[in-house]
This record gives structure tokens, sequence and C-alpha cells, in this order.
């Protein structure tokens, strides 16, 4: 059994819900109170064991790179200024254990075009793949909790959660058969149904790990919904060799790839935040008995 080590990070999307902001910025430098999204996904990442972080790039989007970079300039001046909490945070972005692989994806041609980007880096490998839009608040994190139950079971996994019937057509929906409280079998996936069509409400978040066959699949599906090569047809290919499960993970995802799911984010974690949680709350407090003053 090969233990899950490399985990991919699209990064490649073109963000349209959030322009102007991702014209020249991926969606994933967008910061959750100080941290960008990308940290939160590869903290979570690294906490599980993972030690080869791909990311797929886009075009014209230089910040993730430079983000997880040594910064020269910024550690000298920080030191010169014997600022060291600072210096230590800037430091502590990548732990030296941990190598960062970039990948181009010329086009944005799909999210399971961009997961066959990464076939190179992975070769025979299972490996996770993380969206960090959906940013998870759980502990332990989620792909440590998917990572478990590969290396128990030895088949792909599809992170999933109970979604209202009105918002399917927002995710990829799976039928499934249960195996316990948090396991079931899928047997057909469907990407983005209306809710008069869809066939259960479990639907997919961004959290996943794939045997290395994935590939294969990725490369044999044309495109598909919107005319991109769509992750769920991989997956729906891969379950006709395979057995693919639904894990219902364990945490709170803030779906930060929409405004409000971004700023619902923004207030939960501010409100955890070591630095403001009581000053933060007391202004929250006072805005909402403004807004409702009886
Ligand atoms: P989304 O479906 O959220 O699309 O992608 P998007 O382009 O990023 O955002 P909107 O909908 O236009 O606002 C899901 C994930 O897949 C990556 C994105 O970066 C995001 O992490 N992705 C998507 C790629 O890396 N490449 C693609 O071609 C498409």
């Amino acid at each position: 059994m090969q233990k899950v080590t490399k985990a991919v990070f699209p990064v490649a999307g073109m963000g349209t819900r959030f322009l102007p902001a991702t014209k020249a910025n991926p969606k994933e430098m967008l910061p959750i109170v100080d941290k960008p999204l990308i940290q939160y996904a590869v903290e979570e990442a690294v906490a599980a064991g993972i030690t080869d972080l791909i990311f797929i790039n886009g075009r014209n989007k230089r910040a993730i790179p430079d983000h997880f970079d040594k910064a020269y300039e910024l550690e000298t001046e920080l030191e010169a200024k014997g600022k060291k909490r600072l210096l230590e945070i800037v430091r502590g972005i990548i732990p030296d254990h941990v190598n960062c692989i970039y990948i181009r994806q010329a086009e944005a041609l799909g999210l399971g075009h961009a997961v066959l980007c990464a076939e190179p880096a992975i070769n025979d490998e299972p490996f996770a793949v993380l969206l960090a839009d959906d940013l998870i608040d759980a502990n332990p994190g989620v792909t440590r909790q998917m990572v478990e139950q590969y290396s128990y079971f030895n088949c792909s996994l599809v992170g999933v959660q109970e979604v209202a019937r009105e918002d399917t057509d927002q995710y990829g929906i799976v039928v499934s058969h249960p195996m316990d409280t948090r396991l079931s079998r899928i047997s057909a996936m469907v990407e983005k149904p209306a809710p008069a069509q869809a066939p259960s409400t479990l639907g997919v978040v961004g959290r996943y790990v794939f045997t290395h066959r994935i590939f294969d699949h990725l490369r044999g599906i044309g495109r598909g919904t919107g005319g991109e090569i769509q992750l769920t047809d991989g997956i729906v290919s891969l379950l006709r060799e395979q057995q693919v499960l639904a894990y219902q993970y364990q945490g709170k995802r803030y779906d930060c790839g929409s405004k409000l799911g971004y700023l619902q984010a923004t207030v939960e974690f501010g409100l955890k935040h070591p630095e403001l949680a009581g000053e933060f709350a007391d202004w929250l407090d006072q805005l909402h008995a403004s807004r409702h003053p009886d």
C-alpha cells in the first residue's frame, strides 16, 4: 500500500465570480483575515503528511509561486528592524521538508484538465486534490481524515456534504450506497443537476483522494458541461474500473468561491483570530445593535 504524500492544488481557474479582484490574481490568494486561502489549504495538506505540493497554475498568475518562495528582501528588512515574530511568520509559510512543484495549465480547460496536468509529477502514486476556495474548518483537517480512510480502503475518495435541494445545480451530486455513518459507495455522479432532476442531495466538495488510474480516465473523456473537461466525468469513468467512496467529512465548510461564503468565513475566522477576536466581536455586537435598535 502506497502512502499519500502528494497533493494537487488546481489554482488556474478564471475566478469570474470575484472579478475584478481576480483579474491579475488567482482567487486562491484572497485572504481570510490575514492568510490567503491557498495557505489554509497547504497547511491542511501538510498536517495530513503531504510532502509534495503540486500547484496547477494559470497564465499571468505569479502570486502563488511568489507567496511560497523565499522573500529575501522582505526577510532582510524584517531582520534589520528586529521584527522577529513577523520574520517567523514569513519564514514558516512552508516547512523545510516540503517541496513545491509548479505546472502550467496554459488554458483553463476545466478542473478535470487541471488535475490531468499533474500527471508528470504524480506517476503511479495515490494523491490528494484540494480546492482552496472550499475552506474547511476541521480538526483533524479533512485531508487528514480522507488520507486515513484511503490507508484503510485503498481506493479513491470524494469529499461530500448534504446540500439544500435548491442548490444542487452548484455541485457534483452523487448517488451512493451507505457503508457506515460517513462512508458510502458511489454508483453514479452528475455534474450540477437542476434541483428537480438531482438524484440525491449529497454534493461533492473540493477534497479528493485518487489512485493514479484517474489520469487514464481524464484523458479518455471529452469536454462536458460548459465545454470543460470535468473532473466529475473522469470520476464517473473511473467508477467503471474501480470503487470510489463518498466521504462525509467532519468540519465546517465555507464556499469562498462565492462572495457570501467568503464574507461568512471572514467574519467567523475574525471572531476566532487571536489578535482580533474580542474587539471584533464587540464591534459586531455594536453593529447588530445599531441595525436592530429595539
Ligand atoms: P471553479 O469551478 O470554482 O471555477 O473552479 P473558477 O474559474 O475558479 O471560478 P468562477 O466560477 O469563474 O468564479 C474550481 C477549482 O478548479 C480550478 C480553480 O482554480 C478552482 O480551484 N480550476 C478550474 C483550474 O485550475 N483550471 C480550470 O481550468 C478550471
